[in-house]
């Protein structure tokens, strides 16, 4: 496939799946922004990337999800930049951290790995929506199975559960790629809104996790564990609403495919609070 001409933004790219997604569509020939927190890390991983070979070219954008107005002045510059943006890949994820909150006050899974890739999407929406073909692309998880939005919760006003809040987080990112696929589709645009999980994938994900649970899971590589993400953005037979992961057991691991979601991101009434609380909160400019 060849990806030349076409413009990608692949957020937490300088380590894990992002690192791969980002390296599989330079080395397709895409433009590839590199939106990472740490600079250093980043521009480190463009240098990996180029000894590998690609034909495509990488920028580093700096990009803290944990800031809106970080992502804010992120989207300003590619705005500025651009004229398209073929692929938005809401990649970027921390679980179960010791507990802090976001710039904003969100508790810290909640919102870097939705509140943040809302914002983003949503100040991106008119350069996709410019761009025939363009989709988003939002990483969930399995966590996302068995877990509750709680209302009363995103602030850290409970105590904190780090389980609980990653499920919560990954659930949330399920929902809002799915609301955003009905959204598009009823007032008839163009985009189209996917989600994936890379399964169980060896990355730097697993840093808080517990050594013998950790000792425990069978894990594929990222390069793998990319390929469900891949499959969202590339493939010609994907459509919007659907949801990639590994065809294994338990969607733990093996070869892209249409994934199993949870009941509780198919209630289309808490879809639709979710959203319309998140455009609220964070006064971002989706038209619907
Ligand atoms: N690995 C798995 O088995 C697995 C399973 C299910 C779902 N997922 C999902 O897959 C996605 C990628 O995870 P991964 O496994 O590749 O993890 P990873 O190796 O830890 O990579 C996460 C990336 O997100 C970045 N990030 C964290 N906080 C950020 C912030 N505030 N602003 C911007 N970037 C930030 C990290 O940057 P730094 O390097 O600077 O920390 C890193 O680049 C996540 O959404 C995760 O929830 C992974």
């Amino acid at each position: 496939m060849n990806l030349s001409g076409k413009i990608a933004i692949v957020t937490g790219s300088n380590t894990g799946i992002g690192y791969e997604t980002a390296l599989d569509l330079y080395q397709k020939g895409a433009k590839v922004y590199l939106a990472c927190r740490n600079e250093e890390k980043a521009l480190d991983a463009i240098e990996r990337m180029k000894t590998q070979g690609g034909t495509g070219e990488l920028v580093y954008g700096h990009l803290d999800l944990a800031s809106l107005s970080s992502v804010k002045a992120f989207s300003d510059q590619v705005l500025e930049k651009e004229t398209r943006l073929d692929l938005l890949v809401n990649n970027a994820g921390i679980m179960i951290p010791p507990p802090s909150k976001t710039e904003d006050g969100f508790e810290i899974q909640f919102g870097v790995n939705f509140i943040g890739h809302f914002a983003l999407t949503g100040h991106l929406f008119n350069l996709l929506e410019a761009t025939k073909g363009s989709r988003v692309v939002t990483l969930s998880s399995i966590a996302h199975r068995g877990s509750a939005i709680d209302f009363d919760n995103f602030h850290l006003e409970k105590e904190y559960n780090h389980w609980r809040e990653y499920g919560q987080s990954k659930l949330a990112d399920i929902m809002f790629a799915l609301e955003l696929d009905k959204r598009l589709r009823s007032n008839g645009y163009q985009i189209m809104s996917l989600a994936a999980h890379p399964g169980f994938s060896e990355t730097d994900l697993q840093k808080y996790m517990d050594e013998d649970m950790l000792a425990s899971l069978e894990l594929m590589t990222a390069k793998e564990g990319a390929q469900p993400t891949l499959a969202a953005c590339l493939r010609e037979d994907a459509k919007g609403g659907q949801y990639w992961g590994p065809d294994g057991p338990n969607e733990q691991k093996g070869k892209p495919a249409l994934a199993k979601i949870d009941a509780a991101a198919l209630d289309e009434n808490l879809n639709a609070k979710l959203w319309d609380w998140a455009k609220e909160t964070t006064g971002v400019n989706f038209p619907f």
